[in-house]
């Protein structure tokens, strides 16, 4: 299973990008917008920190406006991967970037069909947001299942990004599932990290040692 990270913070993509655990990244206009910075100029960083697909969204509405900001944004760098939302356009544009292999990331997925209709018009990539249907009182999990079973079914060569993960549990449920990826805000990230009893482990351990180093001490 593949981790992204989903920031456009470049200070939480270095950590992570240190630590060895991501393998991209996800952005969205909310993301680049508490950034404040130019978000072009933001998604070129982010693409010098990191190797793998860096996903940066589209503002237009219609298949025009996709494609040609789409076509800007592909020129930030080689790893750029862009968001489409899932609208008629979108999938419009998407069968046109696609074909000039310019890779996309269907955003606003809410429903199996929505799922369907991406991974035919050829999408590089798909993302349910389970954690707002989660907020909705839908059952995230039973949707991203499904959406597993469709693609798996098929073979269609969409990877599923789990996106709007709300906490550690949805990475375990996307994991088990056997999601492609997940994109994972940073404190979920950290909370992945630790667990009390690795703590209160670490802790005895260390304690028993010095007890020990004493001992021989006074031999
Ligand atoms: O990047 C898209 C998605 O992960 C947004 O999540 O937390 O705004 O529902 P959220």
């Amino acid at each position: 299973m593949k981790f992204f990270i989903d920031t456009a913070n470049l200070e939480q993509i270095r950590e992570m990008q240190e630590l060895g655990i991501i393998d991209g990244v996800t952005t969205n206009p909310t993301l680049l917008s508490r950034e404040g910075a130019d978000p072009n100029e933001q998604l070129r960083k982010i693409c010098e920190i990191v190797d793998g697909p860096v996903s940066g969204e589209v503002i237009g509405l219609t298949t025009e406006q996709m494609v040609s900001e789409a076509r800007e944004l592909a020129k930030i760098a080689s790893n750029i991967v862009i968001k489409i939302p899932m609208t008629k356009d979108g999938i419009k544009a998407v069968k046109i970037l696609e074909s000039e292999e310019i890779r996309t990331n269907v955003t606003l997925v809410f429903s199996q069909n929505q799922v369907l209709i991406a991974a035919k018009a050829g999408a590089s990539y798909i993302s349910p947001f389970i954690g707002r249907l989660m907020d909705d009182g839908q059952n995230e999990i039973d949707m991203l299942r499904e959406t597993m079973d469709i693609i798996n079914a098929y073979g269609f060569n969409s990877e599923i990004i789990v996106a709007s993960v709300r906490n550690s549990r949805h990475i375990v449920e996307a994991a088990k599932i056997g999601a492609h990826i997940a994109t994972i805000p940073f404190n979920v990230l950290e909370k992945m990290f630790s667990h009390p009893r690795t703590d209160q482990g670490l802790e005895s351990f260390l304690k028993d040692w010095e007890k020990l180093q004493k001992k021989l001490q006074n031999k």
